[in-house]
Parts: C-alpha cells; structure tokens; sequence
C-alpha cells in the first residue's frame, strides 16, 4: 500500500504528507479494529521475533523512532502499521511551536531527511491527559523528553527530572534526548557532570527503566566512553543514534538541521558497532 500512496504524498510539502498520516492513524484510537482490519498483515510477531528486555516483552523488534509521533496521537495506529514499539516525543514541559518552517526537506535520490524541527511539541499538560486517555497501550511505549529551547542549561536537569516525575507511569522505558541538533546547546549537555546528576536523581525518582540517546557526530571510542560512563550512572540502555550535523554526507545538503536516513546509515553502524 506504501508504494502505491508513496507517489501521492511525495507531491506533498513533507510537514503537510506528516500531517495527512496523522489524521489517518490517529482515526485508531477512536476505532482500533478499523485500521488493524485494514492492515491485516502489517503486525508480525513469531517467538524468534520476541524479545524481554528491562522487563517488557516486545512482539517484534522493528520500532519507530522518535519524532514521527511527538505529541503520541497515533500509538494504536502505529501498531496497526505493524511496528512492536513506539517512542513518543520528544516532548518537552512547555508547549512549543518549534523552528520557523521550512524545516523538514527530502532528499529524495539519496533516501534521506533533513529536519530542523526544534522539538515542536504539545508539552507536558495536554500530553499527559492524552497518555492517560490511551493507557494501557498496545504496544511497549518509549517516552523521549527533551529541555525546552528557553530552559538555560544550568536548569534543564529541572525540564527533565519534571518530566520523569510526571510520565513514568506511562512509560515502559524512558529516553534522554541530549543529542537533538536543533535546540541550541542541547548538544552540550552531553557531558559526564550532566549525565552523573541526572542518571542519579532520575533513579531516585523511578525503577523504570532510562536510556540515553546519543548523537553520532563523535568518535566511536567517545561514543563508547559516553555509554559507558552513563550505564555507570544508571542508564539501562542506549539508543544509537539521533541525527547528524555532518553535511558532507549530502550532495546539497540545507544549511540547517539534522540529517538521517540511508547517508546517515554508516556512521550510525559505526557507533552501534564500534
Ligand atoms: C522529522 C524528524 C523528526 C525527528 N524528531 C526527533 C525528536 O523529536 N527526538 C529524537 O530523539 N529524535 C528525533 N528524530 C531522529 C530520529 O528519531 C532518528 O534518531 C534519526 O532519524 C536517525 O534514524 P534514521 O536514519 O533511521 O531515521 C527525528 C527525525 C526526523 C526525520
């Protein structure tokens, strides 16, 4: 069906194609049987597929990243798609409206993205009523919380113990953003001063489990330090990675935002699998 419709929104301003998937997978929640029957085939799940990890079973291991659902309208649609997992967010505490558009751009012969969205986001208040209106979920659900842009850095250890305080419970495991390239000096925070304080008080405020999501603009041997000193900390897991800054991988890259997608492929490999 993908291929068929692929065409269509292609035509499509990407934010407005986001926006159309939206309406449609977000029409689960009201009717779940609906879409699943339209998507008969899309879940799989065999016991080779299923996996137990921090205490979750996933049905399968192909999950969605986060950023396509930020604002978690379309969990039960995104099962419907046929993925195991989902990870909302980012979300930050505040409402924000995000980076000036444009600011998602295809580069379609090279299979990539580029995105310089600025965690646009509904914020915590209406979030949280929307995780409480869905729970329980399908499908294992990941909460990645990031700082607002007008946090200062000395105070966005606030933005996200709020934010775990507040959503735990929602969640089967929870994601650090640190490594968005589109809130200015987000970036910095991945330091092991920041990443100690906030592993420790996080653990103080939940046995759920806390991963961090790492950037791949770095060596894999500092890829390597990183994880390891934040799994010392209290990180259960890593996700690599978020996207680039490295705009040699594009043949006309934009002058703004992350990139991912296939060019960004061996560099993310490069740290998965150091
Ligand atoms: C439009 C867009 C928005 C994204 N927003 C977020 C986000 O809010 N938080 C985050 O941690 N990652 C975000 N990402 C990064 C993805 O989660 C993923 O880490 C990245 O795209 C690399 O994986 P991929 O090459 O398989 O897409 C976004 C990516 C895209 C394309």
């Amino acid at each position: 069906m993908y291929e068929t419709i692929k065409p269509l929104l292609f035509k499509l301003e990407p934010e407005n194609a986001h926006r159309i998937a939206e309406c449609v997978l977000r029409s689960a929640n009201l009717f779940p049987p609906l879409l699943e029957w339209a998507l008969h085939d899309a879940f799989v799940t065999h016991p080779l597929l299923q996996q137990k990890l921090f205490g979750t079973t996933f049905d399968n291991p192909v999950g969605l990243a986060a950023g396509f659902d930020k604002n978690a309208t379309m969990i039960a649609g995104t099962k419907a798609l046929g993925f195991g997992y989902t990870e909302i967010g980012t979300l930050t505490p505040i409402r924000q409206a995000g980076n000036p558009k444009p600011r998602l751009f295809r580069h379609i012969d090279e299979e990539s993205l580029q995105n310089a969205m600025g965690f646009n986001n509904d914020g915590l208040f209406l979030i949280q009523q929307r995780l409480e209106a869905y729970f329980p979920f399908p499908i294992p659900v990941g909460i990645n919380i990031g700082k607002n842009k007008i946090t200062p850095e000395n105070e966005a250890l606030y933005d996200y113990t709020k934010l775990i305080r507040e959503l735990h419970g929602f969640a089967d495991y929870m994601v650090i953003n640190i490594s968005s390239p589109n809130t200015p000096g987000l970036r910095d925070l991945q330091n092991e001063s920041f990443i100690a304080e906030l592993f420790t008080r996080a653990k103080e405020l939940t046995e759920k489990p806390i991963l961090l999501k790492i950037a791949p603009d770095m060596s894999p041997a500092q890829a390597v330090d990183l994880s390891a000193m934040a799994v010392e900390t209290g990180a259960e897991g890593i996700i690599a990675t978020n996207t680039t800054v490295d705009y040699s991988l594009l043949r006309c890259p934009r002058d703004a935002g992350g990139i991912s997608g296939k060019v960004l492929q061996e560099k993310s490999f490069a740290i998965l699998m150091p």
